[in-house]
């Protein structure tokens, strides 16, 4: 069995929580629209969009970044484009993990462009120690060390997104 280090508990009563904390911000009857970046947040975003109340959407993108190994080299491009436009929405874009920031940085700033009335930011883990970019991040799950973290949508060569918790495939702690 891989370990657990966020069990499946944990991950939906943080994601209520999160949900919470989204519409609070948006207002009671406003349209949150979620973007989910392909494609480790599909499952966060699955979860997340059955606890918020009130109206939302959801559309979905691609990114593929480029370098050696895991190292994001901090080139970034899209792979799969959005269904719809972004103009007047308040929008919050859904990631599943933010590590160096270039990916979350690039999407930002193309994403800005194309003119939603608001533009928030939900990332359900972050590696704080791994940053290259102080990107804006509005909502956090969980911030954890620079481990190796599968499941719950993130992958190890595409095994282990089933896994219904946050498993680490480290050799650490
Ligand atoms: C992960 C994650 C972000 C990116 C974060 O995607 O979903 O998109 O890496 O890294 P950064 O902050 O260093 O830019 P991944 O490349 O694992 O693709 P996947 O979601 O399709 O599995």
């Amino acid at each position: 069995m891989i370990p657990v280090l966020i069990g499946a508990d944990d991950l939906h009563g943080r994601i209520a929580e999160l949900a919470a904390d989204i519409r609070s911000d948006a207002g009671p009857g406003t349209l949150v629209h979620f973007v989910c970046v392909l494609k480790g947040a599909f499952v966060f975003l699955a979860d997340l969009l059955r606890v918020v109340e009130g109206p939302v959407s959801c559309d979905f993108l691609g990114v593929a970044s480029y370098g050696a190994g895991t190292m994001s080299s901090g080139q970034v491009k899209l792979t799969k484009d959005l269904d719809h436009p972004l103009k007047g929405r308040y929008v919050v874009v859904v990631e599943d993990i933010l590590d160096t920031g270039h990916t979350l940085m690039y999407l930002q700033e193309i994403l800005a462009a194309r003119e939603p009335a608001a533009l928030r930011t939900v990332c359900l883990l972050s590696k704080p120690s791994r940053r290259q970019i102080d990107v804006p991040v509005d909502y956090i799950g969980f911030e954890i060390a620079d481990r190796f973290v599968v499941g719950y949508g993130l992958d190890y060569d595409e095994a282990y997104r089933n896994l219904p918790y946050i498993g680490v495939i480290d050799e650490e702690g």
